[in-house]
């Protein structure tokens, strides 16, 4: 059995939860363990494939209550042949309405069975102020306790066939809505020590000038503020800031993770 975690996660926060569950579980089969990041573009440009003997863990932000629209493709041409997998949906602290129905069922439409499940929390893309530093020891404890329940159920299943279970979420699936055509700013903190241009996922921000950045590529991830050094950017438009105050005003109280086994 071979464990493989798959996750896209700009500001990591899915990385930490998806790789913390995928340890255990590989720690406690005393399996290997391969992990696949699909953040940036050009790591998408090739699909792996997954045989019966394989395990994907595949953990993805929420975004609109959805899947991240930029990998719902590649998400779709993943291909199993019987293959288990555990979905894993990690949201700011607001909801995540429809994304693991969404991600159990294009799996479950191709090939995989899907056999635990999990939403858990990050700290929200669009304001520090909310789920603060999550996921912390607390979630990861509880990841770290999933992750065993989890390699106990792929013991117990061995390589027989199984039904892939429920999980919460409505069909037809919540619209996505649009965002402003916006991208973060820039303050005289910048010292273009070029980090946000090698990690932004979609080389939305110039190489020759890390203060420009390309707004039709921008998908508003967030990843360049959270990592600067300088905290040299910040969101300055109107409309993204109205939607960070209405996240702190109503969605401050911290939920906890909710699991599917
Ligand atoms: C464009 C966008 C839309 C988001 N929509 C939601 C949402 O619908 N519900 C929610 O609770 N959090 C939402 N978030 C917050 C992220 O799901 C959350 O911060 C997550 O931890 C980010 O994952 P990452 O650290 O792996 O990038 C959104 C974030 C972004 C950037």
């Amino acid at each position: 059995m071979k464990i493989k975690a798959m996750y896209f996660s700009p500001t990591r926060t899915s990385e930490k939860v998806t790789m913390t569950i995928a340890r255990k579980i590989a720690m406690k089969l005393k399996t290997s363990l391969e992990s696949i990041n699909i953040t940036k573009n050009d790591d998408r440009n090739e699909v792996p494939k997954f045989s019966n003997n394989d395990v994907l863990i595949l953990g993805l932000p929420v975004y609109a209550g959805r899947i991240p629209e930029i990998v719902e493709e590649y998400i779709h041409n993943l291909k199993g042949n019987m293959t288990k997998a555990i979905i894993l949906a990690i949201y700011g602290n607001r909801d995540y309405d429809d994304a693991l129905l969404e991600m159990r069922n294009i799996l479950d439409e191709n090939g995989f069975e899907v056999i635990a499940a999990g939403a858990f929390i990050g700290e929200h893309s669009f304001t520090e102020k909310v789920a603060t530093g999550r996921p912390d020891e607390k979630d990861l404890e509880e990841a770290r306790a999933f992750g065993d329940s989890i390699a106990v159920k792929l013991e117990d299943i061995g390589n027989n066939a199984i039904e892939s279970i429920e999980v919460k979420g409505n069909y037809p699936y919540k619209e996505r809505g649009e965002l402003p055509q916006v991208a973060p700013s820039t303050n005289d903190n910048c010292t273009e020590c070029m980090d946000c241009t090698e990690t932004c996922p979609t080389n939305a921000i110039s190489k020759t000038n890390p203060k420009e950045t390309d707004t039709a590529k921008c998908i508003l991830c967030c990843e360049c503020i959270k990592i600067c050094p300088e905290n040299a950017k910040f969101n300055a438009d109107e409309n993204i800031l109205k939607i960070a105050k209405m996240l702190e005003d109503n969605f401050s109280k911290r939920k906890d993770p909710e699991l599917f086994i």
